[in-house]
């Protein structure tokens, strides 16, 4: 049962993950250049608007499904891996422990900066664009500036991600995190 959960477990956080790093990549690869492509403006800010939505809608989910099985399998960390510890040894005596700490410092980091964007910076980004689209010529500064803000956003936030995926994996290679520091 144990096992079954384990298993469960690292596939929902590898679903989250999927969910919250996959339409990054698409929408700086794919949308960003296809949007281009769209010449009537305000068509253009209709589906800027309904595909920074979904993008919103999934990468929320995928970070709930993060945050629920990651949170299981750090409090059964000890069982899990129970024939490798030591009884008397504490969480922070091994690898394991000091990567988490750094994981959850800049995954703390990475909610911040992906909040502002999604909550700040990429409405006012929407706005802009529409009131641009709209007919309104003195919204490209505002445009302009946002773009810049959100790009700056969006590029910290996916290496500060690409970080905590890779700290993911040194947790899960126990050859390496349950060394005692
Ligand atoms: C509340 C937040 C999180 C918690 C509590 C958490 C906890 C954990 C734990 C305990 C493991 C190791 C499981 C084991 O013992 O093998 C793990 C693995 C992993 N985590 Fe997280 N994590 C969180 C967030 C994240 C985030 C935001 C990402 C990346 C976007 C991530 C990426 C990974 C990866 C790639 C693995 C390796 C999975 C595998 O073995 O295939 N984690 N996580």
């Amino acid at each position: 049962m144990d096992t079954f959960l384990h298993v469960g477990a690292l596939w929902v956080h590898i679903l989250g993950i999927a969910l919250f790093v996959g339409p990054q990549f698409f929408l700086a690869f794919a949308w960003i250049p296809t949007s281009k492509l769209i010449e009537d403006l305000p068509t253009r800010a209709r589906a800027m608007r309904k595909i920074t939505t979904r993008f919103g809608y999934l990468g929320g989910v995928g970070i709930v499904l993060i945050v629920i099985a990651g949170s299981y399998l750090i409090a059964t960390w000890r069982d899990w891996h129970g024939e490798d510890i030591a009884l008397d040894a504490g969480f922070l005596d091994y690898r394991f422990g000091l990567i988490f700490v750094v994981k959850m410092s800049i995954f703390a980091v990475m909610l911040l900066i992906v909040g502002m964007h999604m909550v700040v910076v990429g409405p006012a980004q929407v706005e802009a664009f529409e009131e641009l689209a709209n007919g309104d010529a003195s919204a490209n500064s505002r445009v302009l500036r946002l773009r810049r803000v959100s790009m700056a956003l969006s590029i910290t936030g996916l290496l500060l991600t690409l970080a905590i995926m890779a700290m993911g994996s040194m947790l899960s290679s126990t050859a390496f995190s349950l060394d005692l520091l």
